[in-house]
């Protein structure tokens, strides 16, 4: 087979070290790919967010499946266009991924099945915003209605921080008179993600993983894309999990199938979980980064399987053969991530790392410049590792970003510690 991913990540990095196992994989491209990816596919420059591109480069190529990586394209209408156009595709319409991309279409979904979530209010004035934070009080997360890459989300504890993010959001130049912003009650507990494979017609439950969103060690300063994952999640218990697949995941996709909108992709679920009970914090319509990268290297060859048998409706036939074990993913950032950032700068030690099947350096924004791989992106590698214990899998992560010599990036020292103490 063809395949052609999209996406230019850490997470298509490690969906293309997997599916090119994959003995059905005679071809790999990927489209924009980076430094990493061009080691083991092919690359092509496209726009993946512009139909006629993916679609034109599909036909050139003779693609037979195309694997949809990030939420871009999925929301500007990607995935349909090649279906439309007779392509096999991975990734749900524009319509069912407005699971992820609106936050009030998400929660309107929940209202209606009563599926356990925050509770929420969504406004497009401020005053209005303003006068409902003051009347529920702090804490209290606040939440532009679109897609952010994972940072457009305040979870204020203070009054001050809590407007402010109100009044950015409503100065901002992006905002018009159909932008909200979502206001939600604060959950605590412990969050985990739950990806279930959904093929229109039957689920598959396709493990569990932990990310760490703040930036700073000990879960401190602003959110970030990810900042580190491991798989599974031990917090996630097979009760909890059932619990999950039968009051939140079943009542979504019943209530999409309902909408016309069936959801065929992989469901990712942001949960929180607090006294044995999870609730919803929202959905993604694709995998997540980092805890993809844990996610390939526990499952290997067997995704492509998985993936073609998503998009073919056939998961009934299908089963995972898990491995008994443990994977971590440690994200090294350029300095600044998630704010400004530098590019350009060299990374050494790359070389010097010894590439398994359980220890793996997955690329997110790199690029070859004169010989050298430089940092051109906010996240820039994953080195991610398996082992018999989480510990195991850690210090085996760590060891491979002790090689990396870097100066202009940093990292997390504590990825795993929920699970680890
Ligand atoms: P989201 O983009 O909705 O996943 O939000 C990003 C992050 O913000 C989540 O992973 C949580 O860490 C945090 N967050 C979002 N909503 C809530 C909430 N209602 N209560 C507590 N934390 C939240
Ligand atoms: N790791 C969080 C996300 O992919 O949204």
């Amino acid at each position: 087979m063809n395949i052609l991913i999209l996406g230019n990540g850490a997470r298509e990095h490690s969906l293309a070290w997997a599916v090119k196992q994959n003995p059905k994989c005679s071809r790999l491209l990927v489209a924009p790919g980076n430094a990493g990816i061009a080691d083991i596919a092919d690359i092509s420059t496209i726009n993946i967010e512009n139909c006629d591109e993916v679609v034109k480069l599909a036909t050139q190529e003779k693609i037979d499946f195309v694997i949809i990586g990030p939420e871009a394209p999925l929301a500007a209408g990607v995935s349909d266009e090649l279906k439309n156009k007779g392509f096999l595709v991975f990734g749900p319409s524009k319509a069912a991924a407005q699971l992820e991309i609106s936050k009030s279409f998400m929660k309107d979904v929940c209202t209606k099945m009563n599926i356990p979530t925050a509770k929420y209010s969504k406004f497009n004035d401020l005053v209005s915003a303003k006068k409902y934070v003051s009347k529920e009080g702090v804490p209290i997360v606040i939440k532009a209605d679109g897609l952010a890459a994972g940072k457009g989300v305040t979870v204020a504890m203070d009054l001050t921080t809590a407007n402010k993010a109100l009044e950015d959001f409503f100065n901002s130049s992006n905002h018009n008179s159909d932008t909200k912003v979502v206001i939600e009650e604060f959950m605590e507990g412990e969050e985990a993600s739950f990806f279930v494979l959904c093929d229109g017609l039957k689920i598959l439950p396709m493990g569990t993983a932990q990310d760490h969103k703040r930036v700073g060690d000990g879960d401190t300063g602003p959110n970030t894309g990810g900042m580190g994952a491991y798989s599974p999640a031990p917090v996630l218990t097979k009760k909890i999990e059932e619990n999950v697949i039968k009051e939140i995941i079943e009542p979504t996709l019943q209530e999409m199938k309902k909408r016309g909108e069936p959801y065929q992709g992989v469901l990712y679920a942001g949960l929180m979980i607090k006294d044995q009970q999870a609730r919803l914090v929202e959905y993604n319509a694709r995998f997540g980064d980092p805890e993809c990268q844990a996610l390939m290297m526990r499952l290997g060859a067997q995704v492509l399987d998985l993936l073609l048998a998503t998009s073919t409706s056939n998961l009934e036939e299908c089963k995972i053969n898990w491995a008994d074990d443990h994977a971590l993913c440690v994200v090294m950032a350029s300095n600044g991530y998630p704010g400004k950032i530098k590019k350009g700068s060299i990374i050494d030690g790359l070389q010097k790392l010894t590439i398994s099947s359980s220890q793996m350096c997955f690329h997110a924004g790199t690029e070859k410049e004169s010989g050298n791989i430089v940092a051109n992106g906010g996240r820039v590698l994953s080195l991610t590792a398996r082992g018999e214990t989480l510990t195991e899998a850690r210090s085996s992560a760590y060891d491979m970003v002790k090689i990396i010599d870097w100066e202009e990036g940093f990292y997390r020292t504590d990825i795993g510690w929920k699970a680890i103490i």
